[in-house]
This record gives C-alpha cells, structure tokens and sequence, in this order.
C-alpha cells in the first residue's frame, strides 16, 4: 500500500498532486509511528509477562499445565464412570482392591525417570480406570475373545490390547501343574524369554515387544469365568511369574478372584507364598524378584497359601475330583 502510494506521487508531479500528496506523506508519517509504538508495546507487554510468569517459578508452570486439555483415555474413562448403569456391571472390585492397586501405580509413576509399565490380563469394568491412572506409562490388556478386543479397540483407540487364544481348560489344572514340573529345566523354565517357549502353560503369541518389555506392574483379573471348560487363569499366572523373574528389580503381582482355586493353586506354584505381601479381599498381592537363571524352581520354600474356604472354591475342587 505504502510503496505503491509513492510511486503514484513521483510519477503525477503537479501542484495539486504536490499538495495532495504532502498530506498524503504526513498521514502515512502519523500511521507509520503509531503502528511502530503499538508494535513496540505489544512486545514490551508480551516480555513482562512472559519474565513474570517464569520469575514466579512452579506455580505458574502448573498453572499454565492446567490449562492443556485431560488426556484423551482420561476423559474418556470419567465421561465413561460417571455415565455407567452400575447395576448392569456382572462383576466389579472392591474399594480395598481398587485402592490397593492404585497405591501401587501411584508409587510406580512418582518415578519421573521412567514411565510405569503396567500389564492386565483382561478387559473388566476396570479396564479404563487403569489405563488413566497410568496415562503417563504404558498399559496393556490381553483378552481372551477377538470380538469383544477388536470391538473395545474401536470404540477407545487410545486403548492397546491384543486377543489371545488360551488353549488350558479349568478341569486340567493339576495335570497341567504336574506337567511344568516335569518341564521346569526345559520349555517351563522360571527365567526365559517366552516367545522362543513351547511351554504349555506360556502364552506366547504377543507381539514380540511384549516379551522384550520391563512390566512394573502386572494384573490378572482375566480370562473371565472357572467353570471346568473355562480357560482358566494359570497361564496368566504362570506368564507372570516368568515375565517377572526375568527382569531385572520388582515386579509387583496382583492375582484377583485369589479365593477360587485356580487362581489360589497357580498363584502358590508360580508366585509364592513367600513373595505374597499382602491380600485384599479377593485380591492377591506379590512382589516377584529377578531370579538367576541357572535355578530352576519357582519357590525356595514351597508352601500352601491358605485357602480361604469359600463355597466357590469348594464346588470347583468337587468338580476337579471329579474329572481327575
Ligand atoms: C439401571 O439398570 C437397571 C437394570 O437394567 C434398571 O432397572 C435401572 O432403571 C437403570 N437405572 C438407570 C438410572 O438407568
């Protein structure tokens, strides 16, 4: 605008154009400085603000971080809860249960340095509390039906799960047991890396990643259901019980529906009484160390984890009798 505005003055030289264009002149003149000052003071204001806000230090940094919008899995879970007809939920942990587990991620993410990797066998109710009480780790989920994954996925993208085809059956725990012991120095073995295993109680059909990750946390509150056609938990247990030993540090362990005897006998085999820290409800707590991978037993001292004798673990172990 400017530039062609001159040109126009020095190519039209007549007395009016001079006079008109002086007038011209002293108005680009006036509109040149007040769009300088007003420049100017934009950008003085802009640096006092900025020099305020980080001379204020923590405070203002997380102001301005309560600005940004809640993670995407985070929303969504609290849109999710808040919305859910409760009394249409089959199955749901205990207050004490949730609680003890969100101790152990809380405690698990205060470690700035690395981002917690946490691991859960199954898709329950829970499913998006987890992933957002650890928004800042990697959580992953292994179902048992490719349906209900696939369909979970779609309708939460931010969600990672895989689908996995559990080949055990509830009514074959103790021959399975019987067999890992038989191949506890071969494919059983407490260290190793479970994509190579051939192992029947391994599950080794994850994504290689899976296998090369350090889990911090694992959870087995799936494959759902113990009637003795069922899949049963003892290869989630079992998986975890090598996952942990063959890594270095502390895993921490949680078993639920601990009550039940798959999940209290596969628990005792591959997890340990000595490691069991804590029980909540129905829900187990271990904390599973690094092993050396020249020992080839899962428990130094082999002990019974007591059974708390309720009427769902006495019916299964009829049932078991009963088939065996
Ligand atoms: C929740 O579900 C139950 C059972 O289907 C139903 O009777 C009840 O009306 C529902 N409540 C709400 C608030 O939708």
């Amino acid at each position: 605008m400017k530039s062609s505005n001159t040109k126009l003055i020095l190519v039209h030289p007549s007395s009016l154009h001079k006079q008109l264009a002086s007038h011209r002149v002293w108005f680009l003149v006036f509109i040149s400085f007040f769009t300088l000052a007003f420049t100017l003071t934009l950008i003085t204001t802009k640096e006092t603000i900025t020099a305020a806000a980080s001379s204020a230090g923590t405070f203002s940094s997380t102001t301005f971080a309560g600005k940004s919008p809640l993670p995407r899995q985070v929303f969504d879970a609290l849109v999710h809860y808040a919305s859910v007809n409760t009394s249409t939920v089959n199955s749901r942990m205990s207050a004490a249960e949730l609680g003890a587990i969100a101790a152990v991620l809380r405690r698990c993410n205060s470690h700035s340095t690395t981002p917690c990797n946490f691991l859960v066998f199954g898709l329950t109710h829970e499913t998006l509390l987890w992933s957002s009480l650890n928004y800042k780790g990697r959580t992953v989920f292994v179902g048992d039906n490719d349906y209900f994954v696939s369909r979970f996925e779609q309708k939460h993208p931010e969600i990672e799960a895989y689908d996995v085809q559990f080949t055990t059956k509830v009514s074959e725990l103790y021959e399975l047991l019987k067999y890992s012991k038989e191949q506890i120095k071969k494919e059983c073995r407490p260290v190793q890396n479970l994509l190579f295993t051939d192992c029947k109680l391994a599950i080794n059909d994850l994504p290689n990643n899976i296998y090369d990750a350090v889990w911090d946390v694992i959870l087995i509150d799936g494959p759902t259901g113990f009637l003795p056609t069922a899949p049963g938990r003892m290869s989630a247990i079992f998986t975890a019980g090598v996952l942990a030993r063959s890594k270095r540090g502390n895993t921490d362990v949680f078993v639920h529906e601990f009550d039940r005897e798959v999940e209290r006998v596969s628990s005792q085999e591959f997890l340990c009484k000595e490691n069991l820290v804590a029980t909540v409800d129905t829900l187990g707590h271990f904390v599973v160390g690094e092993m050396d991978s020249k020992r080839f037993e899962f428990c130094r001292n082999f002990e019974e984890i007591s059974s708390t004798s309720s009427p769902s673990s006495t019916k299964i172990t009829n049932l078991l009798k009963h088939r065996l």
